[in-house]
């Protein structure tokens, strides 16, 4: 059952004189390249709120049906479609929990939707560093005792907000933070953008929900068939007030939401539904044979993290690949892979790549990857990689220190330019990140150090992108003018 794609469907074959935006007429108007490279329906269905369609921020018809069925799917008590992917939900959730000066715990490799979040709302960050692993030149999930120690030094945080999965598939131990968090009668917000499918078999990660989170936000466009921007918010219990949450979400998305993109999240509900468990189970079949010929080919590595320290689950259908055994950073394997060997991986980072699997992928796609990774070794490295290049230690040592200003107070301040080497120890007006994977390295009202400035110039030294910096060269950078 598909109520707002049968819907939409129904409404596309109709005939009628349209009167309305958008300005191409269900297609009639459109540039003719678009028809022919795209096909005449999609713009048949390219359609605005009429109302047989519902209203997004009203939905008392076949939206509401559908994110009603999506809450029964997805285990959740409420459920909102979100057409600006979870950077909007993120956004929403941060504003439906703190107001302005409220102190709200979260990690520091968060995404940069949450900086956002904390910029909108006025809140106070209360950064908490995960467990980084040197060996892999990654950070994993929070731990509770870590949770714990922050409530001790910061009675009245307000909200919790956690990621997990990370990118890698690192997932935390929700279950223990989530007491935590509840004990101390606060809500526990979970980025769980990397994690749509993991409701949908035994073998993957339990779901955030499943855990007790309060507010979870997915991106059903990463890991499951929504269309690129289609995520959704759930909400469990009462500890938040979903009416905050509506309200929140009016502020952040468009009033003219795409209907492609709603009725996407409609369908990718219903086939997961109907056949998820199947589609995942074939997936994980595949990620099994793509871990067991790549731990074979010699001079890369297959990250296969055991519970530990921050590691409560692990995503199988992640792989991240550390390709410095055959000389390479995983931006020159990137770029080779990319270039030449016909393989496009999700994100390249110092020592590794990491790829994307789910059940659109097929057989061929994985025998091309083994092939392109036994490829790589008959490459030469231009730029080798070398252990200084791991990210300093010092960059993230600010464990539950209180930034000097809060985002949202460093990004109304007047600021100037200085250079790189004046900057250091000076309040960051910026928030500049490598991107992919989109987490800051730094952030509007924090301190300027030379492990960070050393961080981002090594990203673009490897031929990594950065966004955010005015100078996207890093030579001179914008601090907050104190005088
Ligand atoms: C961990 C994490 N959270 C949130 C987001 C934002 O999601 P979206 O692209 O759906 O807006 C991303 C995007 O890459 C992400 O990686």
């Amino acid at each position: 059952m598909t109520p707002l794609f049968s819907k939409l469907l129904e409404l596309s074959n109709s005939n009628h004189a349209p009167f309305y935006a958008p300005g191409h007429k269900r297609g009639q108007g459109i540039f003719h390249d678009l028809t022919e490279a795209w096909g005449s329906a999609i713009f048949r269905a390219d359609l605005p709120e009429l109302p047989d369609l519902d209203n997004l921020f009203a939905p008392e018809g076949v939206i509401l049906k559908a994110q009603n069925l999506a809450a029964k799917t997805f285990s959740a008590d409420q459920t909102w479609f979100l057409v600006n992917g979870s950077t909007c939900g993120i956004i929403a959730a941060i504003l439906a929990t703190v107001g302005n000066g409220d102190k709200i715990l979260l990690p520091r490799n968060v995404h940069q939707s949450a900086i956002s979040g904390l910029i909108h709302a006025g809140a106070m960050p209360v950064f908490v560093k995960p467990p980084y692993d040197p060996q892999w030149d990654l950070s994993y999930g929070l731990t509770p005792e870590s949770v714990e120690a922050a409530f001790q030094i910061h009675p009245d945080i307000k909200a919790v907000f956690v990621l997990s999965p990370t990118y890698q598939g690192v997932c935390p131990d929700l279950g223990a933070i989530a007491k935590i968090t509840h004990t101390k009668n606060v809500p526990l917000i979970v980025d769980e953008a990397h994690g749509s499918h993991f409701k949908f078999h035994p073998d993957l990660p339990p779901t955030a929900l499943e855990l007790g989170a309060d507010l979870v936000i997915q991106s059903t466009h990463k890991t499951l068939g929504a269309m690129t921007q289609a995520s959704m918010l759930h909400l469990q219990g009462s500890r938040i007030d979903p009416q905050k949450i509506s309200r929140a979400l009016q502020l952040v998305e468009s009033t003219s939401p795409s209907y492609l993109l709603l009725a996407s999240l409609d369908a990718a509900r219903e086939q997961m539904a109907t056949m998820g468990e199947k589609l995942w189970s074939e997936t994980l079949t595949l990620a099994k044979q793509a871990r067991q010929a790549l731990a074979e080919i010699q001079g890369i590595k297959v990250f296969d993290p055991r519970p530990q320290k921050g590691i409560q689950y692990f995503d199988q259908t992640r792989l991240t690949i550390d390709v410095t055994g055959l000389g390479f950073t995983g931006y020159e394997a990137d770029e080779i892979f990319a270039e030449k060997l016909g393989v496009i991986a999700e994100l390249p980072l110092r020592r590794s790549l990491t790829f994307i699997l789910t059940f659109g992928n097929t057989e061929k796609d994985i025998e091309q990857l083994i092939k392109a990774f036994k490829e790589l070794g008959s490459y030469q490295p231009q730029q080798p990689f070398s252990q200084q290049q791991n990210l300093d230690q010092s960059t993230f040592q600010q464990l539950y220190d209180l930034p000097p200003l809060s985002p949202r107070q460093a990004y109304f301040s007047t600021s100037k330019t200085v250079s790189i080497k004046a900057s250091i120890n000076q309040i960051c007006a910026e928030l500049i990140c490598p991107y992919p994977p989109g987490i800051p390295v730094i952030m509007p009202g924090e301190k300027i150090t030379h492990g960070k400035i050393y961080s981002l110039k090594q990203v673009l030294k490897l031929g990594g992108v950065i966004t955010g910096a005015h100078d996207p060269e890093l030579n001179t950078i914008q601090v907050i003018d104190l005088e």
